[in-house]
Parts: C-alpha cells; sequence; structure tokens
C-alpha cells in the first residue's frame, strides 16, 4: 500500500517536471489586476513597487500603462537598443526573460490601477 503511494506521488512529481518542461508557454492570466504578479516578476516590484507604483523618486510607474509600451520598452532594453539613462539596470533585469514572460509582465502591470 505505501509502495504505490509512493509510486504515484512520485509519478506525479516526474508529470508536473515535465509538464513544466514541455510547455513552458507562458499564460496570460484572465484578470491581472486581481492576479498576482507572475512569479518571473517578483523581483521586479522591488523597484516598480507592489502595484507598479514605486516609492523611489528614480524609478518609473509603470502601473496602467499602455501594455503594449511597456512589451516594446522591454525588449528594447533586451536586444540593447534602448541606453542612456538608468536602462543599464533594466538591461540587466530582462536579459533572461523570454518574449512570452515579457508580454505577461506588460499585461500584469498595464493592468495595475
Ligand atoms: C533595480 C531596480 C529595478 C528593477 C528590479 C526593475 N526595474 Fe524596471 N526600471 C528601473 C529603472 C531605474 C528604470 C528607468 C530606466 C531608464 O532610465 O531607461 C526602469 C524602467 C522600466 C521600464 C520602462 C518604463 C518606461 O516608461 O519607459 C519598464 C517597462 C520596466 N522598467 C519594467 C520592469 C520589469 C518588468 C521588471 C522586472 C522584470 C523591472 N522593471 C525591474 C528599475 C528597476
Amino acid at each position: 500500500m505505501m509502495k504505490q503511494l509512493n509510486l504515484s506521488l512520485a509519478t506525479s512529481m516526474v508529470a508536473a517536471v515535465l509538464a513544466g518542461s514541455v510547455a513552458p508557454s507562458v499564460a496570460v492570466a484572465d484578470d491581472p489586476q486581481n492576479t498576482p504578479i507572475p512569479a518571473f516578476g517578483s523581483q521586479c516590484l522591488s523597484c516598480h513597487g507592489e502595484d507598479g507604483r514605486p516609492e523611489l523618486a528614480d524609478v518609473p510607474i509603470i502601473a496602467g500603462q499602455q501594455p503594449i509600451y511597456l512589451a516594446n520598452a522591454l525588449r528594447h532594453y533586451k536586444s540593447g537598443e534602448r541606453t542612456g539613462g538608468q536602462a543599464l539596470v533594466m538591461q540587466e533585469m530582462v536579459k533572461n526573460l523570454s518574449d512570452e514572460q515579457i508580454v505577461a509582465l506588460s499585461q500584469w502591470f498595464g493592468a495595475q490601477q
């Protein structure tokens, strides 16, 4: 009995890992305003604020901004096309994000009021 339980637990864990690696696509939440930020974006909040409204005077407010604008800004940091100001900070932040992750974060910040 115990053996069977462990086996099924192990099977479901393997399935979860496989699901994660085989389907890396990032779903955009139906209602991003009332959904927590995706885990890969949690570090964004330390500078941009819990809801995209930063406490720091030199960090831009991105809450409620147009998602397409945000995604393009992030793509341009990633490609190195956007420079000057504090762009180096953001280039570092986005270098490992996929385009799907960029879109999901842009939707999330854009939906914050
Ligand atoms: C260490 C602090 C810090 C972190 C962490 C950080 N940012 Fe930024 N972000 C900045 C600063 C500073 C700027 C202004 C950069 C510039 O001068 O171009 C900025 C700019 C931006 C912009 C451009 C805004 C505009 O109006 O053009 C976007 C979009 C953005 N960040 C999104 C994010 C996302 C998404 C994350 C997480 C992946 C993130 N940031 C993490 C500090 C940070």
